[in-house]
């Protein structure tokens, strides 16, 4: 079924998928996004209607008079062929009509120049020119900045050369409108972003707030912003408190179940040293020592989750502890090679952590004889794994172990003491820290403990 379904997406799907992909991923950045795409839409419309439409029609008006113009130059002066050198026509054209115009004589057209690869200007006004005039002419948009050249051929050797501004033939300043949408319209996108920021920014603080709660950090956090941020806000701080006060009532519980039931062993304890030494009594003081390092370690274990929440998090050298968890090792008579990559400072709740390190170092004791352990914290995440060479743990328990009273040494026949917490608790304060542990293979023959934590 749902095989058939992954195969019917539809286009809409891809597409979607797609844009999900290429979109970026933070809310700033795609809350900007919403407010550019529709502006930079909207401005590309308007400027291509604007150009299309609007530029075109009025240069080619203007075009169309500059040319009207020209014709009736012409049609005056082969009206009144008197004025040979036509210097009054050319004063009337200069004062009238802002056209610089003189009689070529003895010359024929220039050969034609290079078009220009881009020009309304060159396209229309040679447009008009074929309309209206219909006589062989040469053109220059180009060569002079601001004047136009035309020179129209009258008969076999005369020429009419007119200068017109560029400005008469073409909507030259027309690209202030496009610098003003522009203009404005950054304005308007600065001011956006400034707002945008401002509403933001506490949705981003309560994701920083939640994520430091995740690894057991505590950090300021005040709600702010529009109602329903604050609402966030304010759920957000309501349930933290919450699991607080629980992680609170149960450590004081457990404070008081353990001191209750400590007071009773120790009066058991004080009982049995007052009898006689029978091999019942000597049993029964085993039970009493096995019950109280359970009692023990089952509390430890409770802390572990809740006891340690009131620890904060800091900075933690992880040479050095990591050194100190060397000398201890050796001291047991254990060889222990330690490798550290990348940044050695990490945050981290020191006690939690060390008790973690703690239980997997020992843990490989127990089961070893060569521990290795390397640490890479070249990225956010800091990796670290605990190698030892002995029996290690068949795939099938791997996830079994880490359950609480569970230990494989019973079957194994190995009466070593524990109680089967470590892996546990060495979870838990991972977990606690935003991370997880996970075993595999080691490359000594053993077991890999794998700690990744945020750090
Ligand atoms: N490095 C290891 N190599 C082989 N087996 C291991 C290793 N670490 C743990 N185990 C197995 O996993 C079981 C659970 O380990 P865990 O640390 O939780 O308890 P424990 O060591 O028996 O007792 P505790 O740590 O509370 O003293 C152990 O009993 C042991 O059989
Ligand atoms: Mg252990």
């Amino acid at each position: 079924m749902k095989i058939g379904a992954a195969l019917h997406y539809t286009p809409l799907d891809h597409a979607a998928r797609w844009f999900g992909r290429i979109l970026p991923k933070g809310l700033y950045a795609r809350a900007l996004i919403i407010i550019i795409a529709p502006v930079i839409l909207l401005q590309s419309v308007v400027a291509y209607v604007f150009m299309e439409r609007h530029y075109e029609l009025v240069t080619r008006r203007l075009s169309s008079a500059v040319t009207a113009d020209i014709a009736a130059l012409i049609r005056i002066y082969e009206s009144y062929p008197q004025d040979r050198e036509a210097s009054t026509l050319s004063r009337i054209a200069s004062e009238s009509l802002q056209l610089d115009m003189d009689i070529l004589h003895n010359t024929d057209l220039p050969p034609p120049g290079p078009k220009p690869f881009f020009s309304i200007l060159d396209e229309t006004l040679s447009n008009e020119l074929r309309r209206q005039i219909d006589r062989p002419y040469w053109l220059d948009t180009v060569g002079r900045s601001n004047f136009v050249e035309v020179r129209i051929k009258l008969d076999q050797n005369t020429v009419m050369r007119i200068l017109a501004r560029r400005s008469q033939a073409y909507a030259s300043n027309s690209h202030i409108f496009l610098v003003w949408m522009g203009g404005s319209s950054f304005v308007l996108l600065g001011i956006a972003i400034l707002f945008l920021r401002n509403q933001i920014r506490p949705i981003l603080r309560l994701a920083e707030a939640a994520e430091a709660l995740g690894k057991g950090r505590e950090i300021e956090f005040r709600p702010r912003g529009a109602r329903e941020v604050r609402q966030a806000g304010y759920a957000f701080l309501e349930m933290k408190r919450r699991i607080e006060r629980n992680l609170e009532q149960r450590t004081t519980m457990l404070n008081g179940v353990s001191h209750d039931l400590r007071t009773i062993l120790t009066r058991f304890k004080l009982s049995l040293a007052l009898m006689q030494e029978t091999p019942e009594i000597e049993d029964l003081k085993r039970d009493v020592d096995e019950m109280s390092r359970m009692l023990e370690g089952y509390l430890a274990f409770a802390r572990g989750e809740g006891g340690d929440a009131g620890e904060q998090a800091g900075e933690t050298d992880l040479r050095q502890l990591l050194a100190e968890v060397q000398a201890d090792a050796e001291r047991q008579g254990h060889a222990m090679k330690l490798d550290i990559v990348g940044d050695p400072i990490i945050i981290v709740r020191p006690d939690a952590f060390r008790r973690l390190l703690f239980n997997l170092v020992s843990n490989a004791a127990r089961h070893g004889d060569r521990i290795a352990i390397t640490a890479d914290h070249e990225t956010r995440w800091l990796v670290l794994h605990v190698d030892d060479d002995g029996p290690g743990i068949p795939v099938s328990m791997r996830e079994e172990v880490f359950k609480p009273f569970v230990r494989l040494d019973e079957a194994r026949n190995q009466d070593e003491g524990g109680s089967g917490l470590g892996l546990s608790i060495a979870r838990d304060i991972a977990r606690s820290h935003g991370g997880d542990i996970s075993l595999g293979d080691s490359p000594l023959g053993g077991l890999r403990a794998t700690v990744r934590l945020p750090a």
